[in-house]
Protein backbone atom coordinates (compact mmCIF):
# COMPACT_ATOMS: atom_id res chain seq x y z
CA UNK A 1 0.00 0.00 0.00
CA UNK A 2 1.40 3.16 -1.35
CA UNK A 3 1.45 5.89 1.92
CA UNK A 4 -0.67 8.06 1.77
CA UNK A 5 0.18 12.16 1.72
CA UNK A 6 -2.39 15.23 2.44
CA UNK A 7 -0.78 18.07 -0.05
CA UNK A 8 -1.76 21.34 0.97
CA UNK A 9 -0.48 24.83 0.17
CA UNK A 10 -1.05 28.68 0.10
CA UNK A 11 -0.74 31.23 -2.94
CA UNK A 12 2.62 31.62 -2.06
CA UNK A 13 3.22 28.11 -3.47
CA UNK A 14 1.58 29.06 -6.74
CA UNK A 15 4.40 27.85 -9.25
CA UNK A 16 5.80 25.20 -7.34
CA UNK A 17 2.96 23.21 -6.01
CA UNK A 18 2.44 20.97 -9.46
CA UNK A 19 5.80 20.34 -9.74
CA UNK A 20 6.17 18.81 -6.04
CA UNK A 21 2.57 16.93 -6.61
CA UNK A 22 4.33 15.44 -9.78
CA UNK A 23 6.90 14.64 -7.38
CA UNK A 24 5.08 12.88 -4.90
CA UNK A 25 3.16 10.86 -7.11
CA UNK A 26 6.60 9.70 -9.02
CA UNK A 27 8.29 9.00 -5.68
CA UNK A 28 4.88 6.20 -5.63
CA UNK A 29 3.48 8.35 -2.85
CA UNK A 30 -0.77 8.83 -3.32
CA UNK A 31 -1.29 12.17 -2.82
CA UNK A 32 -4.77 14.13 -1.94
CA UNK A 33 -4.65 17.57 -2.62
CA UNK A 34 -6.59 19.82 -0.32
CA UNK A 35 -5.71 22.76 -2.50
CA UNK A 36 -4.98 25.56 -2.93
CA UNK A 37 -4.36 26.09 -6.30
CA UNK A 38 -4.98 29.34 -7.40
CA UNK A 39 -2.76 32.55 -7.86
CA UNK A 40 -5.15 34.48 -5.83
CA UNK A 41 -3.83 35.63 -2.26
CA UNK A 42 -5.91 32.75 0.29
CA UNK A 43 -5.45 32.45 3.77
CA UNK A 44 -2.99 29.80 4.73
CA UNK A 45 -5.19 28.06 7.59
CA UNK A 46 -8.13 27.02 5.73
CA UNK A 47 -5.56 24.46 3.85
CA UNK A 48 -3.51 23.67 6.78
CA UNK A 49 -7.19 22.64 8.64
CA UNK A 50 -8.24 20.36 6.27
CA UNK A 51 -4.93 18.72 5.61
CA UNK A 52 -4.01 18.61 9.49
CA UNK A 53 -7.41 16.61 9.84
CA UNK A 54 -6.98 14.39 7.19
CA UNK A 55 -3.67 13.29 8.88
CA UNK A 56 -5.28 13.50 13.03
CA UNK A 57 -8.20 11.82 11.31
CA UNK A 58 -5.81 8.74 10.17
CA UNK A 59 -7.15 9.36 6.72
CA UNK A 60 -3.33 10.29 5.28
CA UNK A 61 -0.27 8.86 6.76
CA UNK A 62 1.83 11.88 6.19
CA UNK A 63 0.70 16.03 5.61
CA UNK A 64 2.83 18.34 3.44
CA UNK A 65 2.15 21.92 4.05
CA UNK A 66 3.62 24.97 1.45
CA UNK A 67 2.90 28.51 2.33
CA UNK A 68 5.27 31.24 2.30
CA UNK A 69 7.95 30.45 5.16
CA UNK A 70 6.37 27.16 6.41
CA UNK A 71 5.80 29.27 9.78
CA UNK A 72 2.34 29.80 9.42
CA UNK A 73 0.97 26.50 8.63
CA UNK A 74 2.74 24.95 10.99
CA UNK A 75 0.91 27.02 14.15
CA UNK A 76 -2.35 26.75 12.26
CA UNK A 77 -1.73 22.21 11.95
CA UNK A 78 -0.49 22.28 14.96
CA UNK A 79 -3.69 23.43 16.68
CA UNK A 80 -5.25 19.85 15.78
CA UNK A 81 -4.57 17.57 18.23
CA UNK A 82 -2.61 14.66 17.15
CA UNK A 83 -0.46 17.03 14.91
CA UNK A 84 3.07 17.56 15.40
CA UNK A 85 4.14 19.81 12.55
CA UNK A 86 7.61 20.76 11.95
CA UNK A 87 9.06 24.07 9.84
CA UNK A 88 11.96 22.63 7.56
CA UNK A 89 14.43 24.77 6.29
CA UNK A 90 17.19 22.13 5.19
CA UNK A 91 17.64 18.59 4.88
CA UNK A 92 19.10 18.05 8.63
CA UNK A 93 16.09 19.70 9.93
CA UNK A 94 13.86 17.62 7.62
CA UNK A 95 15.65 14.39 8.89
CA UNK A 96 15.33 14.95 12.41
CA UNK A 97 11.82 16.30 12.38
CA UNK A 98 11.00 12.67 11.48
CA UNK A 99 14.08 10.86 13.40
CA UNK A 100 13.52 12.96 16.65
CA UNK A 101 10.27 14.88 16.92
CA UNK A 102 7.92 12.00 15.53
CA UNK A 103 6.34 15.11 13.09
CA UNK A 104 3.91 13.85 11.10
CA UNK A 105 3.48 17.45 9.02
CA UNK A 106 5.58 18.57 7.06
CA UNK A 107 5.77 22.86 6.49
CA UNK A 108 7.72 24.05 4.20
CA UNK A 109 8.59 27.71 2.88
CA UNK A 110 8.08 28.39 -1.20
CA UNK A 111 9.71 31.68 -0.67
CA UNK A 112 12.59 30.38 1.12
CA UNK A 113 13.35 27.28 -0.87
CA UNK A 114 13.34 26.06 -4.68
CA UNK A 115 11.18 23.70 -5.77
CA UNK A 116 14.07 20.80 -6.27
CA UNK A 117 15.13 21.84 -2.14
CA UNK A 118 11.76 21.46 -1.25
CA UNK A 119 11.58 18.27 -3.48
CA UNK A 120 14.77 16.70 -1.44
CA UNK A 121 13.61 17.62 2.44
CA UNK A 122 10.61 15.56 1.69
CA UNK A 123 11.80 12.72 0.52
CA UNK A 124 14.43 13.16 3.50
CA UNK A 125 11.13 13.52 5.49
CA UNK A 126 9.46 10.62 4.73
CA UNK A 127 12.03 8.56 4.67
CA UNK A 128 13.65 9.13 7.86
CA UNK A 129 11.99 6.26 10.48
CA UNK A 130 11.27 7.81 13.98
CA UNK A 131 13.63 6.84 16.61
CA UNK A 132 11.90 4.97 19.16
CA UNK A 133 14.06 6.59 22.18
CA UNK A 134 12.53 9.68 21.63
CA UNK A 135 9.21 8.34 22.48
CA UNK A 136 9.25 9.76 26.35
CA UNK A 137 9.47 13.21 24.94
CA UNK A 138 6.55 12.81 22.43
CA UNK A 139 4.02 11.57 24.42
CA UNK A 140 5.04 14.28 27.03
CA UNK A 141 3.78 16.45 24.07
CA UNK A 142 0.88 14.15 23.36
CA UNK A 143 -0.64 15.22 27.24
CA UNK A 144 0.14 19.33 26.78
CA UNK A 145 -3.01 18.60 24.23
CA UNK A 146 -5.65 17.50 27.50
C1 LIG B 1 1.16 34.93 2.65
O1 LIG B 1 1.49 36.15 2.10
C2 LIG B 1 2.21 34.50 3.68
O2 LIG B 1 2.05 35.25 4.83
C3 LIG B 1 2.07 33.04 3.96
O3 LIG B 1 2.32 32.32 2.79
C4 LIG B 1 3.03 32.43 4.96
O4 LIG B 1 4.35 32.70 4.65
C5 LIG B 1 2.74 32.66 6.38
O5 LIG B 1 3.44 32.18 7.28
Amino acid sequence: MPLKIAFGTDHSAAEIRNSVKFYLKNSGYQVEDFGFSGKESCDYPDYAKKVAEAVAGKKSDKGILICGTGIGMSIAANKINGIIAAVCWDESSAKLAAKHNCANVLCLGARTASADEICHRIKIFLETPFEIRHLKRIEKIKRLEQ
